[in-house]
């Protein structure tokens, strides 16, 4: 079987990881440094902008093969995939805190499209030599996500979060994350945003076709503004979805080691070991305001009055509502 085939040459643990496929040697990484993936404009994969190292033999996110037992934290790009992903090995291995420092965020959960062939790991190799239960990292929409996802009735956490600052967060994520176009000015970004042209596409498209699919597939619908609200009360309701049975004790610990403090502060959980050539948090911080309602410092009058027309108009026929303030 070729993920076998793969899995031979891996470092001992079998599992290629980010740490075991950073370049050691100064030439090689002038190689992989090249400007082959950093600030290059989008691709497109099946009608849909993609981040070009991204887009490369597609076929490899066309052809993954799930398990029935996979996990899978599916996000529009900004909308607290990494504050999901903690929850959820948190969840799984019973609220101990020290099992998920062991490892980077980006080995325990995995981006299923993640790619950059002699800079990062593939995703899917990633995934192929892990034990289940895989939790898994998308941020395909529901119409292209590979069909084995479906098949596999794989058990799904969705999280959305309100589009003003979601686009907000996008932008500086934008600014920081050089495997992205700079994404110029705060007012050109925002058109951008709104017309779909940045990986994944349009926001309005992505938390619609979720919201569609959950009528019949097993899927829990979480919100960001929710988890701020209340974020015991929404480790509970992940534990719950995945049957997991944990004391009061447990959800405490989890709550705590997930606050937007304690993951800022946390080297497994804050991207600061990704390459600076890559993500430059002097720029931006991954972690980096964690808030709702930072759009009311980003957007003008005038910008907010266009959005909401233009929301309004793509969000109708649909029951889907998210909050912009607490
Ligand atoms: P901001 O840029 O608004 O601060 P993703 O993981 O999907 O890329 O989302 C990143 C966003 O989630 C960032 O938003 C980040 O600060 C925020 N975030 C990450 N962990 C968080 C936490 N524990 N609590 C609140 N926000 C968090």
């Amino acid at each position: 079987m070729q993920g076998k085939e793969i899995n031979k040459s891996r470092p001992v643990s079998g599992v290629p990881s980010f740490a075991s496929s950073l370049p050691e040697h100064p030439e090689k990484s002038r190689m992989a440094n090249s400007d082959t993936y950093l600030r290059q404009p989008w691709r497109t994969v099946h009608g849909i902008p993609m981040v070009s190292a991204f887009a490369l033999n597609w076929e490899r996110v066309d052809t993954f093969q799930t398990r029935p037992e996979d996990i899978v934290v599916v996000t529009y790009p900004k909308s607290g995939t990494t504050w999901v992903s903690e929850i959820v090995d948190m969840v799984l291995k019973g609220g101990d805190p020290e099992k998920c420092k062991q490892e980077d965020i980006v080995n325990r959960v995995p981006m299923m499209e993640c790619a950059a062939p002699g800079k990062l790991p593939a995703g899917t190799e990633q995934l192929e030599a892990m034990p289940s239960p895989r939790i898994i990292k998308t941020h395909i929409p529901a119409h292209i996500l590979p069909k084995s996802f479906w098949e596999n009735c794989c058990k799904m956490i969705y999280v959305g979060r309100n589009a003003k600052d979601v686009a907000v967060s996008y932008y500086h994520f934008d600014l920081m994350n050089k495997f992205h176009p700079h994404p110029g000015t705060w007012a050109q970004y925002l058109e951008e945003f709104m017309a779909g042209r940045v990986a994944y596409g349009s926001w309005y498209d992505h938390v619609k076709g979720y919201w569609e699919r959950r009528k019949d597939h097993p899927i829990l619908y979480l919100f960001y503004e929710d988890l701020k609200e209340d974020l015991r009360r929404e480790v509970a309701k992940v534990a719950q979805f995945l049957g997991q049975k944990l004391s009061d004790a447990a959800l405490d610990t989890i709550t705590q080691h997930t606050s937007f403090e304690a993951m800022r502060d946390n080297p497994a959980t804050n991207y600061t070991k990704i390459p600076s050539d890559i993500m430059d948090h002097s720029v931006s911080p991954f972690m980096r305001k964690g808030t709702t309602g930072d759009w009311k410092n980003h957007f003008t009058v005038a910008q907010n009055e266009r959005f909401d027309q233009d929301y309004a108009q793509k969000m109708s026929g649909t029951d889907l509502r998210f909050r912009t303030q607490l």
